[in-house]
């Protein structure tokens, strides 16, 4: 891009360039020109920046389009791209934004999170992050499941990077927003159609089509949300141990039905039973990340997927999970802690024989946990 054109960006964003500036705000939420909301430290607050009126608001959003080769206008009435500095920006003009231009940006943040983070943060327990660890080691395939925002491209970012070094590893986004640090990384994104100009699309299914020709140990598909889905449980199916992508979902059995139903949108030909042993027995993982009502970010379970039984249901059994114990009074925190639900995994022997740092003990759920953990187990079983 330009420098000239960087300018007048700069310029035209002029009303949110101290929001741009602040690396304690990690999201802008614009709902038409006078109201803006920001997201810090996981908190939603109005913030007192306006556009001074719809059309510099529209008049900023067109140049940001133009900087990334993309045209939003009655025609093209929505955006999603990335900025040249790694943010993401997503648009929508009126009428159909009943508010004016309405924006999102989740800027970029220059420091990934480690695990080491994840545990600071409450989001992780010690245990948690070394048995996702021993399993990014072994090769799981794990899907990262959550809802908007609840940190799933963070964790799936957290976890490629405890990937062994030396393997390849193919990476396919929509917008390329992982940074996976590894020796042997390939990284692909998708394009949009414009035929106007005569480009055609290249879907993240082509290009799972395409890394798997190309060789690859593990291949993480950022976002699945189509048809794709059936291709990453055939790669995690034929070899490529270890893969991973993430998926909308609430909770660890939901994350399993939603592959099953994206497998099921397309006109594929497998009948639907035959898709969901495919996702019994192509998962092993599932991380589910939950953005909770305290602001806090945390990975609400760690759950092995075993199969689908007899009567069709899958098989999910929490491995770790984050509960809940109060509330802090004068902060609104909620209190709880990453516990083991004393459930050893079945690829435990795995651990045992690759002599991974992690004791069968470190399963066993506290003592003060149990009967709860009982007790929901009842609740789910009636
Ligand atoms: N465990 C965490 N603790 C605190 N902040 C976090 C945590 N995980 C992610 N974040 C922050 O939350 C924001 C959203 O994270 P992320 O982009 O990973 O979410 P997402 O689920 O992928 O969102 P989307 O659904 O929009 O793709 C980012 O600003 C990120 O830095
Ligand atoms: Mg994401």
């Amino acid at each position: 891009m330009s420098s000239v054109f960087q300018d007048a960006i700069g310029t035209l964003l002029a009303p949110i360039k101290d929001l741009l500036d602040d690396p304690s705000v990690s999201e802008i939420m614009i709902n038409g020109p006078h109201e803006i909301f920001i997201e810090q430290k996981g908190l939603v607050f109005k913030s007192p920046n306006q556009f001074s009126d719809e059309e510099a608001l529209m008049a900023s959003m067109r140049a940001i389009a133009q900087s990334v080769g993309r045209v939003i206008d009655q025609d093209n009435p929505r955006l999603d791209a990335r900025l040249p500095d790694g943010s993401r920006i997503a648009v929508v003009i009126p009428p159909m934004a009943k508010n004016g231009t309405t924006v999102a940006i989740r800027k970029f943040s220059e420091e990934k999170l480690g695990l080491k983070d994840l545990i600071n943060f409450g989001s992780l327990s010690p245990e948690g992050a070394r048995f996702l660890d021993c399993c990014m080691y072994l090769g799981k395939n794990t899907l990262v499941s959550g809802g908007t925002g609840s940190g799933k491209t963070t964790m799936l970012n957290v976890l490629g990077s405890r990937m062994p070094k030396t393997q390849r590893l193919i990476i396919i986004e929509d917008s390329a927003e992982l940074q996976i640090k590894a020796e042997h990384v390939v990284q692909f994104e998708t394009r949009k159609a414009n035929p106007e100009r005569g480009i055609k699309e290249v879907s993240i299914r082509d290009l799972v089509e395409s890394s798997l020709r190309l060789r690859p140990d593990r291949i993480i598909v950022g976002e699945v949300r189509g048809m794709e889905a059936l291709d990453l449980l055939n790669a995690m199916g034929t070899g490529h141990d270890g893969s991973m992508g993430t998926v909308h979902a609430n909770t660890p059995l939901d994350a399993c039905t939603r592959l099953e139903t994206l497998c099921l949108m397309g006109e594929t030909k497998i009948p639907a039973d035959a898709i969901k042993k495919m996702v019994g027995s192509a998962l092993q993982l599932i991380v589910q990340c939950n953005r909770y009502h305290d602001g806090g970010r945390r990975t609400s379970h760690i759950s092995e997927v075993l199969g689908v039984d007899a009567h069709g249901r899958y098989i999910v059994k929490d491995i770790f999970r984050w509960v809940q114990t109060g509330k802090d009074p004068e902060t609104g925190k909620y209190i709880g802690e990453m516990i083991p639900c004393g459930y050893v995994p079945t690829f435990f022997e795995e651990f045992v024989s690759n002599k991974l740092p992690f004791p069968k003990s470190s399963f066993k759920a506290p003592d003060w946990a149990v009967p709860k953990l009982l007790e929901e187990k009842r609740k789910k079983a009636a």
